[in-house]
């Protein structure tokens, strides 16, 4: 007797729980009217504009030479693991080992990881708005539920443990905090981070310390939420060698963290991009040794195209912005210009702007809040203001 086939569906679940990428949507869109021949201002993808600094480049190609070709035990070869621990010590006076470091393909990977060892289904994760894009899907791709906490932006989206307290429930596994954040550059001042990080500890919770900016803080000395060692236990750091060292193509990135969790997410790697490349690592072992002359440098260059193009949009009457303590966004408010024809959510909005103005930007609605366009002023002087004269040129235009 014939039997009916059962029918599959192609896609799983997980995968249905996660959208694209929004910078990597807008970057793809941008990329088709670019290939049309529009001359766009790109404000879109968070990059930095500097190349490689040149001993990086340099100790890559002679590992390419000397063949450092091959696979690499899968948390990194010895020598990138200690530049990690040594260089963060350095910075920040933690006191990881080695075997307490494992080196990734981008902080993403590291991030990834750590909520995919971490979280079990219907877990909770602590998340402030305005959040990087990827914490939400890589939370729910586990199964796990984010927890948004509102932040407000008359306070530069200031988190404070108490906000963080009254989101805690039985269910919350992890805190994610990301200072310099992405999108609106805000600090999470040294007292708040140290009240947060005991918070945390005291009550069982992980706490996820996304550290991709942390070299790219404007004001006051730089800090670490892992300097505060007692608390070690219940700290995850996700570091990126992406913007401090204008590497973002070479897929550089690592986590410190606790023994069992760090050969946890060992475990996970060596089942799908094992180590990364193994001349990679060399290059890393480079940056992170040698000479940081050119991290101050690309900061003080940041700092000064912040100041130039929060003077720009000073210019466009209507729209406000919190002034950025790091990292290279700025997140201006377009709350003046919405709810009109062709205009009604930022989404819209930044949509005209690409294809009216040529000027790329990322829509809030991609970090949580949806009266904010993202602006990465990681371009060049004349660039910021080019874009800002076609945005002003554009808002005019609207009313
Ligand atoms: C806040 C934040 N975390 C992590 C990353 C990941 O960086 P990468 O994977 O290039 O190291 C980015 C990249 O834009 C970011 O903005």
């Amino acid at each position: 007797m014939a039997t009916t086939p059962v029918a599959h569906k192609i896609l799983t679940d997980r995968i249905g729980r996660i959208e694209v990428s929004a910078t990597m949507a807008v970057t793809a869109e941008a990329a088709k009217l670019r290939a049309q021949g529009a001359k766009l201002v790109d404000f879109g993808a968070g990059e930095p504009h500097f190349a490689t600094p040149r001993h990086i480049k340099d100790a890559a190609i002679a590992a390419i030479d000397a063949n450092f070709t091959r696979y690499t035990i899968v948390s990194g070869i010895p020598e990138v693991r200690k530049a990690i621990v040594e260089r963060h010590a350095c910075d920040f006076g933690t006191d990881y080992a080695p075997d307490e470091a494992v080196f990734t393909t981008g902080g993403k990977l590291a991030l990834f990881n750590a909520l995919q060892v971490l979280v079990e289904h219907g877990d909770e994760v602590i998340l402030p708005i305005p959040y990087w894009v990827s914490y939400k899907d890589i939370i729910q791709y586990g199964g796990g539920v984010p927890v948004y906490l509102e932040t407000d932006e008359s306070a530069n989206f200031r988190i404070t443990a108490e906000a963080i307290e009254r989101a805690i429930t039985p269910r919350t596994k992890a805190i994610i905090l990301n200072s310099p954040s992405n999108p609106a550059g805000s600090v999470v001042a040294p007292a708040d981070l140290e009240r947060i990080v005991r918070l945390a500890h005291e009550r069982g919770i992980y706490i996820i310390l996304d550290e991709c900016y942390v070299y790219l803080q404007f004001n006051g000395a730089l800090v670490s939420g892992a300097s505060f060692t007692e608390a070690k236990e219940h700290i995850i750091v996700a570091g990126s060698l992406s913007k401090t060292y204008a590497m973002t193509g070479w897929r550089a990135g690592f986590a410190l963290g606790p023994k069992p969790i760090i050969a946890a997410m060992s475990k996970l790697q060596s089942q799908s991009t094992s180590s990364t490349a193994h001349f990679v690592q060399k290059a890393a072992v480079a940056a992170l040794s040698g000479p940081q002359d050119s991290v101050a440098e690309m900061r003080a260059d940041y700092l000064k195209l912040r100041d130039q193009v929060l003077a720009r949009l000073a210019e466009i009457p209507g729209l406000t912005c919190t002034v950025p303590e790091g990292a290279f966004y700025v997140y201006p408010n377009v709350s003046a210009y919405l709810g009109k024809p062709g205009a009604k959510t930022s989404l819209e909005l930044a949509g005209r702007l690409l294809h009216e103005a040529h000027v790329v930007t990322v829509p809030g609605e991609a970090f949580g809040t949806h009266q904010h366009i993202r602006l990465s002023y990681a371009v060049t002087h004349e660039d910021v203001d080019e874009g800002a004269a076609r945005m002003k040129e554009f808002f005019a235009k609207l009313g």
